[in-house]
């Protein structure tokens, strides 16, 4: 087994709101896999895009009880000051937002946002170099017609085009971990499936870690090695992305599975009856337990923790589905 590049152990977050304390993250147990792309799914409110947000420490205000590790290469992402962190999100770490134009300051041009960044990761970089290597990144990115891109303002391009540019401009950190939070949700398919290409293409050359959230299973086979299903601020199942989706083990890996089939192309999208748990309730039982088909006594009654489930799998469940007939 290798080593893997991030370890996050007991990583709980929470936030106050209205109603009370939230518990966003749960406890997550997780491994990043060096060079590989794990693929992150569930439901909305699931606590995708929380995990994601504690990788980077980009998080909230209204947010508290940040607690447990996240390891990159022996240092605690978590124990750093705001000031080192900076310097990791520079240099070792970049993200991928869902909708470019939030992330992409629409003040300054393609290029000069390309070239601030270049220039953050190698200081000596003359403004020229950055220019010929922010030229040279646009076009690895399938944009034509790069040298004029680059005087462009990010309005002054579509939604596809704005992508392609924030994922240029996460490459030119030349992180170890590329976190990308659903990257394609904005576009249409056409343009979803030329990015999606473009991931598959890059990590070729890539040599870090892609954390890929997204909330279609299809595409997460497509592109992805590992998997990790989130359920309400729980990690419920984990493993190489084709053994688990041939063979989930959790019920509620089954159930997403089942809704992505039973959706038709141009239907509504199949939802898990029941509802998703209450961030504000505390979890005193196994969290799917209201909406498992396979639900017993003891899921009512005892948290279940990630059981190993065959090589390289985990499940949390007490009465996985089982192998022979999953
Ligand atoms: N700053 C915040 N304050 C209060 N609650 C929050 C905050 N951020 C997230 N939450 C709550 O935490 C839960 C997880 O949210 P998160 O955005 O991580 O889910 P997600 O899996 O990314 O969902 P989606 O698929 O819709 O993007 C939700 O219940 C959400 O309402
Ligand atoms: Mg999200």
């Amino acid at each position: 087994m290798s080593e893997a590049l991030v370890t996050v152990r007991g990583l709980t977050l929470r936030a106050s709101t209205e109603r009370g304390e939230a518990h966003i993250l749960r406890g997550l147990d997780l491994d990043i896999m060096p060079g590989r792309i794990l693929g992150v799914v569930g439901e909305s409110g699931s606590g995708k895009s929380s995990l994601a947000a504690c990788l980077l420490r980009l998080l909230p205000d209204n947010l508290t009880g940040l607690a447990g590790t996240i390891e990159i290469d022996g240092t605690n992402l978590l124990a750093l000051s705001e000031r080192e962190m900076d310097a990791w999100r520079g240099t070792r770490l970049a993200m991928i937002f869902q909708d470019p134009m939030t992330a992409l300051n629409p003040l300054f041009t393609v290029g000069t946002l390309l070239t601030d960044v270049l220039r953050r990761r190698h200081p000596g970089l003359s403004r020229r170099d950055a220019l010929d290597r922010a030229e040279a990144l646009l076009r690895s990115v399938g944009i034509a017609d790069a040298r004029r891109r680059l005087a462009a303002y990010p309005h002054e391009l579509s939604g596809g085009m704005r992508q392609r540019v924030m994922i240029a401009m996460a490459l030119s950190v030349e992180p170890s971990l590329l976190v990308a939070d659903e990257p394609t949700t904005a576009l249409d398919a056409t343009i979803e499936a030329q990015i999606v290409d473009l991931f598959d293409r890059l990590r070729q050359d890539f040599s870090g870690s892609i954390v890929f959230i997204s909330h279609h299973l299809g595409l997460v086979a497509e592109l992805c090695d590992d998997l990790c299903v989130m359920y309400g601020g729980t990690i419920v199942e984990t493993g190489p992305v084709a053994r688990v989706l041939a063979a989930p083990r959790h019920p509620y890996t089954r159930a997403l599975i089942d809704c992505e089939i039973e959706t038709d192309d141009d239907g509504p999208l199949k939802s898990i009856p029941g509802d998703v748990p209450d961030p504000v309730a505390p979890m005193r039982a196994c969290i799917f337990a209201p909406r498992c088909p396979r639900v017993g006594e003891e899921c009512r009654t005892a948290v279940p923790a990630l059981m190993a489930m065959g090589p390289g799998r985990t499940a949390a469940c007490f009465r996985p589905v089982p192998e022979a007939v999953a």
